[in-house]
């Protein structure tokens, strides 16, 4: 935010458009209108752009979403992120993913840190309950209140790398705006999961 600022007063243009994040108070939604927030929030968490990051133990980067083929599959070119989940054991993803996206399609997207979620944050594949307890979990959400988590939504290169994929590749649903709206509406009222 500071960053932003100061790149205003100096009249550069901003790299994304800043968003609002205030909370709602609490009770002030109710319980079956918090659980529709978390089932469009589940419905970004899961769609490619994002969960092919948010990936289990192997450590595999995920390709999945339409311009990857009909079936996801494991990152080619045997990459593995190891358990640094930056590839520093191997091969580093930044040797390929830069700070940009690469004008080509099929070419390496780029943000600026790119490198798998802690392992904590998993959402490939998991359903609307299990991605509910994960984001309201401060053991594994990163410590973070959901205030916090909307907080990262609005500011994260990666986050907003999900709306703006490069060439060829599908972006994330809905908006990176619209998502913190989600968790804010999903937090005031009680922050509710469904069963099972
Ligand atoms: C290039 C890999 C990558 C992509 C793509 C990515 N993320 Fe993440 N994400 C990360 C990393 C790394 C962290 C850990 C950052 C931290 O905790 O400071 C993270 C953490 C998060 C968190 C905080 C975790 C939590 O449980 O509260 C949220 C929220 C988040 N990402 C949302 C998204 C959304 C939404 C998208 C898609 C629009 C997305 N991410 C795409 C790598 C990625
Ligand atoms: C040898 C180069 C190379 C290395 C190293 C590499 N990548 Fe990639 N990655 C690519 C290319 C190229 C693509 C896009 C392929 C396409 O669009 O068909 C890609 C795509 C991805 C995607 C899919 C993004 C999406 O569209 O949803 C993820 C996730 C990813 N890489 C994560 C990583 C991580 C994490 C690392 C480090 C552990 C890494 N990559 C290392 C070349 C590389």
């Amino acid at each position: 935010m500071r960053v932003a600022a100061l790149l205003t007063l100096l009249g550069a243009p901003l790299a994304a458009q800043e968003i609002a994040v205030a909370p709602l108070p609490p009770g002030s939604v109710s319980r079956d209108e918090g659980l529709a927030a978390m089932a469009r929030i589940h419905e970004v968490l899961t769609s490619p752009r994002c969960a092919n990051c948010h990936v289990d133990d192997g450590n595999l980067p995920m390709w999945s979403g339409p311009s990857y083929g009909p079936e996801p599959r494991p990152h080619g070119m045997n990459v593995t992120a190891g358990d640094s989940r930056m590839g520093a054991e191997t091969l580093p993803c930044a040797t390929c993913h830069m700070a940009d996206n690469s004008p080509l399609p099929h070419g390496p997207p780029g943000a600026p840190g790119w490198r798998l979620a802690p392992v904590e944050m998993l959402w490939f594949d998991q359903s609307i309950a299990e991605v509910c307890a994960q984001i309201g979990d401060p053991d594994r959400n990163g410590d973070r209140s959901v205030l916090q988590v909307a907080e990262h939504v609005a500011e994260d290169d990666l986050v907003h790398w999900g709306w703006a994929p490069g060439p060829g590749r599908d972006p994330a649903p809905y908006s990176a705006e619209e998502l913190v709206s989600f968790l804010l509406r999903w937090d005031a009222a009680g922050g509710p999961c469904p069963a099972g």
